[in-house]
């Protein structure tokens, strides 16, 4: 079989009012990212030639985040068959397998896209993903002949109890010649219990011409479509439960991985420790060797090798903690940098920072970093020591080797090798308290 050019229709517009938000369905999240994103990035493992996104009257974020395809309007949600023919134009003499994809439905694997595609490559003009679901659902049914190759599907509303029994249900997802495509879609109705144009009904119509047509059978969690939260919360179960194993994969030992949450992007090396109930959201870098220790959240941040963090430790975009840096508990690290061997180990904020290597950052140690108009930045060189309970107001920056006293607050640049402390001088009355506690004896004796 010669594998044809590939083509692809991203449906992502539609009503969605079963989410009750007032956001596309589309642009909901799993693992950090839109469900319209997750699809568009495994299309892109099949390198397709043209890649079409409908989206909504209105709805530029989706247009926005189809980026670089191109996205072109549906004006109305009139159904699934009304919203590819708004591609028409972009897929106007394309003659290889169109993929048809709901960006609602964002776990399909590219292998399944391929087979759907060599389907059609194969003969078909229709190509269609069908699952067995456990559960009761509202999928549309897939009328199979004795072949077992489809020759309807009835949407559920529209269903009768016969057609309801039926075990294959309609994923939703399909390739279709392109040769065929439009023509096919011009002759659909809006006959039906939504009164909306349907995709599903090209398969009869296929059928009704003796053109051929194919079913790819995947698991129901591959092809999981979501209209509700609830099913939005299953869809990141599946999802999650799919970025654990390439994390197992990668190296890393989770004694308690059902509590870890992942982003579509985390990165890890090997020999990675990730404690329980620890959040990555997108953007996080973790090289060999880290330890991760509980209830820990990170954003685009770097962790490298040999690093120690948390347990409590959040690490906000920006944060780079060095090679054998160590971030304790209830510490936080914005935008800073620090290097090998630089500790943190309780109670901080390190923000718009840069922490020279084996510096050590005493706990309750502040930096200053926002005046209220404006951000700024600190400066600590390699080897300095900030006592605890340490107010850094920014700009300012710490000497390398300088040592900064408990409890100081310092607002003016500190040389290398310097010892400053800010605080008032400590001063001490003999026997006051003692002289005290024997006068108020006396005054509640006397009541
Ligand atoms: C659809 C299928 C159903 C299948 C199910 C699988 C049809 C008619 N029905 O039903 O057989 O079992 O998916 O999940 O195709 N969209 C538009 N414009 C529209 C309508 C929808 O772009 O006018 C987009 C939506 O954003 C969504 C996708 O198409 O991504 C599917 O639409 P949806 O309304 O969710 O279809 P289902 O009722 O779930
Ligand atoms: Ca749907």
């Amino acid at each position: 079989m010669a594998r044809r050019a590939l083509a692809a229709v991203v449906l992502a517009a539609g009503k969605g009012e079963r989410m009750r938000s007032s956001k596309p369905k589309v642009l909901h999240e799993i693992a950090g990212r839109t469900m319209v994103a997750h699809v568009l990035d495994t299309l892109a493992g099949l390198a397709p030639e043209r890649v079409v996104c409908v989206a909504g009257p209105g709805m530029e974020q989706v247009a926005e985040a189809a980026l670089p395809a191109e996205a072109v309007e549906q004006p109305e949600p009139l159904g699934t068959a009304h919203a590819v023919l708004a591609a028409r134009e972009a897929l106007a003499g394309f003659e290889g397998a169109v993929l048809v994809l709901f960006a609602d439905t964002p776990l399909i694997r590219a292998e399944t896209m391929r087979a759907l595609a060599d389907a059609v490559d194969g003969g078909a003009a229709v190509a269609l993903l069908g699952m067995r679901p456990a559960g009761a659902n509202e999928y549309g049914r897939v009328v199979l002949d004795r072949a077992g190759r489809p020759e309807a599907i009835a949407e559920w509303r529209d269903a009768g109890p016969e057609e309801r029994a039926l075990p294959v249900c309609n994923a939703g997802v399909m390739a279709v010649d392109g040769r065929r495509l439009f023509a096919l879609l011009d002759r659909v109705g809006n006959d039906n219990a939504r009164g909306e144009y349907y995709l599903t009904d090209i398969v009869a119509l296929a059928r009704a011409d003796g053109l051929e047509t194919a079913l790819v059978e995947v698991r129901e969690e591959e092809a999981l479509g979501v209209n509700s939260r609830a099913e939005l919360a299953r869809a990141e179960a599946v999802m999650q439960r799919r970025l654990r194993e390439r994390a197992f994969d990668a190296g890393v030992t989770m004694p308690m991985p059902e509590t870890v949450y992942l982003s579509y992007d985390t990165r890890f090396g090997r020999d990675v420790t990730v404690g329980p109930s620890t959040v990555f959201l997108p953007g996080v870098t973790v090289e060999d060797n880290v330890d991760i220790r509980a209830f820990c959240h990170l954003e685009g941040a770097a962790v490298r090798s040999g690093a120690r963090v948390g347990p409590y430790a959040r690490l906000r975009p920006g944060a780079d903690v060095g090679p054998g840096a160590g971030v304790g508990n209830f510490v936080e690290v914005k935008n800073a940098v620090l290097e090998a061997g630089a500790k943190a180990n309780h109670l901080a904020y390190i923000g718009d920072a840069h922490v020279g290597a084996d510096a050590n950052i005493g706990a309750g140690t502040i930096t200053c970093n926002y005046d209220g108009f404006r951000k700024h930045r600190t400066e600590i060189g390699a080897g300095a020591f900030i006592g605890s309970n340490t107010a850094l107001v920014a700009p300012v920056s710490v000497g390398a080797g300088a040592v900064v006293g408990a409890g100081s607050t310092v607002s003016r640049n500190v040389e290398a090798d310097a010892l400053v402390v800010e605080r008032a001088r400590q001063t001490e009355r003999k026997g006051w308290a003692a002289r005290l506690r024997m006068r108020r004896n006396r005054q509640s004796s006397g009541e």
